[in-house]
């Protein structure tokens, strides 16, 4: 296959970016979507009969939830939820240490301290057993931010049970796992609430977006209320039962989110099958270890296609240069969120506690040390889920790219 495009050869996956869609699709159902409600006049959801009203029971339904609260972004999303379950200033979150920062800001603009569980290496979502034994150590956890991290569903069976004897309720951070299942229930509502994210990335997406999932009509009521500053939904004019704030979506996102849904539908189960095929393809090469599964996923969303990089079976080649090379072979990975979260400037001291309320102690997040994530965002590649949008001939360009370092290994280590 010649040299390494690295080192200056022909890139082995140079054709992969004409193979597949560039993200986000938009077609003329889009275009049509949006000018309808430009021409309506009606471009915020106040009104009954909204756009986003139809997108709260659609999206509601396709992940088997009773209501759906839709709203600006997925960050907003996870406040709401956190809310609307009862979390207060000085209540204890529970929250993954890999994820995006938003799964533990949720908590922090309410005041309440986020305690970092250790995430499984192979899987990279929250452990269990991590949670226990924080639940055993900790006084005052209200609640878990569970992330399906890439898409893939956190282990149900062991959560659930754990948090509902005690209580503590379980938010479901969803903004990668549009479509994924658990024992054949798409996610969302198996826990108490869930979030989604529709930013830019995601797949499915207006831009901007989220919305919140649950069974619960107690909560969705109250979320309904909190999200729409104290005000019923379709009741416009200025009674106001809660003092709160606005985390409305607009009638143009809905639109958009409305038009793409079906989409988006096609798109998971190509993606659950593509995303079996490369995983296939990986751990036949060795040294690239596709994202443990759990028995109970039945379904793979994907915001991340993720796979563990062994540098022992690549010649000693640290990540970094491996990454590089795959890179300039046409294949562009990334390194995912790149640090476990207690390492991000905004959980030093100092950065800490000026946003946190007068007397809150500082956790010693610049102590931290948990293996699982450190272990698990060492070794971690990621690619984000369109790439799962190719044809068959798109993943063997993949493939051949990460063999053809694999090979010539040897020009890196030099
Ligand atoms: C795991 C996770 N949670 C929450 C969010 C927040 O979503 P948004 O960007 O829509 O605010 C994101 C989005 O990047 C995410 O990846």
């Amino acid at each position: 296959m010649g040299r390494l495009a690295v080192k200056g050869g022909s890139p082995a996956a140079k054709d992969l970016l004409k193979l597949v869609p560039p993200w986000p699709t938009y077609g003329e159902k889009e275009k049509q979507a949006l000018i309808e409600v430009l021409e309506s006049r009606r471009w915020c959801r106040i009104f009954p009969g909204s756009r986003a009203e139809l997108l709260e029971s659609v999206f509601a339904e396709y992940h088997h939830a009773k209501h759906g609260i839709a709203v600006a972004n997925g960050t907003v999303a996870l406040e709401l939820a956190l809310k609307t379950v009862g979390v207060k200033t000085g209540d204890k979150v529970i929250v993954p240490a890999v994820t995006f920062i938003a799964s533990a800001s949720a908590a922090t603009e309410l005041g309440a301290i986020p305690v970092f569980a250790d995430v499984d290496a192979e899987t990279g979502n929250i452990s269990p057993r991590s949670v226990r034994e924080i639940l055993g150590r900790e006084d005052g956890v209200k609640a878990v931010v569970a992330v399906h991290y890439g898409g893939n569903p956190v282990n149900f069976d062991e959560l659930r049970p754990l948090l509902a004897k005690r209580g503590v309720k379980l938010i479901e951070d969803c903004a990668h796992a549009h479509g994924s299942e658990w024992r054949g229930r798409r996610v969302g509502a198996i826990g108490d609430m869930g979030g989604f994210s529709f930013q830019e990335s995601k797949s499915l997406t207006a831009g901007e977006g989220g919305i919140v999932l649950t069974d619960s009509d107690e909560y969705a009521n109250k979320a309904r209320l909190i999200h729409n500053i104290g005000r019923v939904v379709g009741r416009p004019g200025y009674e106001h039962y809660i003092l709160s704030s606005n985390y409305r979506m607009t009638e143009f996102q809905a639109a958009l989110l409305l038009a793409k849904i079906d989409e988006l539908k096609e798109q998971v189960e190509k993606k659950h099958r593509n995303g079996a095929y490369l995983a296939d393809r990986l751990r036949k090469i060795g040294g690239v270890e596709p994202q443990k599964m759990e028995e109970g996923v039945t379904k793979r969303g994907y915001y991340y296609f993720v796979f563990r990089y062994d540098a022992e079976e690549f010649g000693g080649v640290p990540k970094r240069r491996f990454v590089e090379a795959l890179r300039a072979e046409g294949v562009p990975v990334d390194v995912g969120y790149g640090m476990p979260l207690y390492k991000q400037k905004a959980f030093s001291r100092e950065a800490f506690l000026e946003v946190m309320p007068a007397g809150t102690e500082y956790p010693d997040y610049d102590k931290m040390h948990l293996p699982g994530a450190e272990e698990f965002t060492k070794r971690e590649v990621t690619l984000l889920h369109y790439y799962l949008l190719g044809e068959r001939e798109a993943l063997d360009l993949i493939a051949a790219a990460i063999e053809k370092i694999k090979e010539n290994i040897g020009e890196l280590a030099a």
